[in-house]
């Protein structure tokens, strides 16, 4: 049981990582970066990473979910039914519910409105101004959708905190 509680643990840890690194990554590096470049390379540059980084993060959200499901239950306290109401329990499920919405935000929110944007032909065909600050605007945008993204994060990470307290 130890060495099941410690791969888990470990497979656990290292998805978290890639999740929360990866959209912290792409919020304070990549998306800024891409909105910098020129017009016309900037569509063409986010089209190659958008696709690759949802299925990173989405599959990373999606392990994380399901190590820490089997991190609480199989290996965990969470042995009976009752044991979801103790606080153990109840920050367990918080986390569940908040790692739900955050991939669903990943998913819904953040991922569909890079996808609109990079598809939106008008405001990539045309070299004027106010497609360019229609640009920026849209680049803020998903931006600040992305950061909404890191508050969601740092209350799972204090959840953690507390599990690993018994809490
Ligand atoms: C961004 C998402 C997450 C991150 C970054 C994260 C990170 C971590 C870390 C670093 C630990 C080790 C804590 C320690 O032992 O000190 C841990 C443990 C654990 N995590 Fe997560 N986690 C995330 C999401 C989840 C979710 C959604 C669940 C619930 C389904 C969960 C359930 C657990 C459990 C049960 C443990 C073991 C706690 C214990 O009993 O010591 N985690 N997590």
């Amino acid at each position: 049981m130890l060495v099941a509680a410690i791969i888990l643990r470990w497979c656990h840890i290292i998805c978290a990582i890639a999740w929360f690194g990866g959209s912290l990554y792409r919020v304070m590096v990549l998306l800024p970066s891409v909105a910098r470049q020129p017009g016309t390379s900037q569509r063409a540059l986010a089209r190659q990473f958008h696709e690759q980084q949802e299925t990173l993060l989405i599959t990373a959200a999606l392990l994380v979910i399901l190590f820490g499901i089997l991190l609480g239950t199989v290996v965990g306290p969470l042995q009976t039914a009752d044991m979801l109401f103790t606080w153990y329990g109840l920050t367990w499920i918080g986390a569940l519910v908040l790692a739900g919405l955050l991939l669903t935000w990943e998913g819904f929110v953040v991922g569909r409105a890079q996808e609109r944007f990079l598809s939106d032909d008008t405001v990539w065909q045309t070299t004027s101004a106010r497609y360019a600050r229609q640009r920026i605007k849209s680049w803020r945008r998903i931006i600040t959708l992305a950061w909404g993204e890191m508050v969601g994060f740092g209350l799972i990470l204090l959840f953690m905190v507390l599990l690993h307290y018994g809490l």
